[in-house]
């Protein structure tokens, strides 16, 4: 299988769906790593790594219709059977989210329903909630609404900040997206009624 991961900086979630793929000989491919901004740090590791790597810079398009239209034409280059959004900051078009409909994921740091939208963190110290984490799930037309796949939580402890719930989070979301990647590549992942069940692995 092909994955075409999305990214807008840091791409430190890609890094760990990358590692998990080709450590543990996934039967796919990251096929690859495409940014909406040219200065994303995360684009030097898929290229260290091999990876074929493009731009599509958001700022250059006068719509989002037409950033999504040539970011779709992009993706589409390298025949993808899966979108990966790793911290892809973008709010996408309902088009463009019907095209990759049941093959693009997301990942979120918060535990959805609760959270969607930024600064998750602040809103999740706000709300003064005990516990806190993050959620991948299959991305639909309403923004961090997806059907989930799989959730990771942490504890809120006390004297946290933003930094430091971040931090926990994060060590989380590594684990949590290469997992649920792998399980849309072994095609262990149905949605059924809107919610997604898990197959047993066989
Ligand atoms: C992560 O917290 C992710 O959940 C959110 O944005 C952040 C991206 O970090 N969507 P990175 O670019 O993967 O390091």
């Amino acid at each position: 299988k092909n994955i075409v991961i999305l990214i807008s900086g840091r791409g430190s979630n890609m890094e760990a769906v990358v590692r998990a793929a080709q450590s543990e000989g996934w039967p796919a491919r990251i096929a690859a790593v495409i940014s909406n901004r040219p200065d994303a740090a995360g684009l030097g590791f898929a290229q260290a790594r091999g990876i074929p790597t493009a731009v599509v810079p958001s700022k250059e398009f006068a719509s989002r219709a037409e950033f999504d239209a040539a970011l779709q034409q992009e993706i589409d280059r390298f025949a993808p059977d899966l979108v990966v959004l790793a911290g892809f900051m973008r709010i996408l078009t309902s088009p463009f989210v019907e095209h990759y409909a049941g093959r693009m994921l997301n990942i979120h740091p918060s535990l959805l329903p609760a959270f969607p939208g930024l600064a998750t963190h602040r809103q999740a110290l706000e709300a003064g909630v005990a516990e806190h984490g993050a959620t991948v799930h299959f991305v639909t037309a309403e923004l961090d609404h997806g059907p989930v796949i799989a959730q990771a939580r942490v504890p809120v402890l006390p004297g946290d900040t933003e930094d430091l719930l971040a931090a926990r989070v994060l060590v989380e979301e590594h684990k949590l997206y290469p997992y649920a990647v792998r399980l849309f590549v072994e095609d262990r992942l149905r949605i059924e009624h809107g919610e997604v069940r898990v197959l047993d692995a066989c």
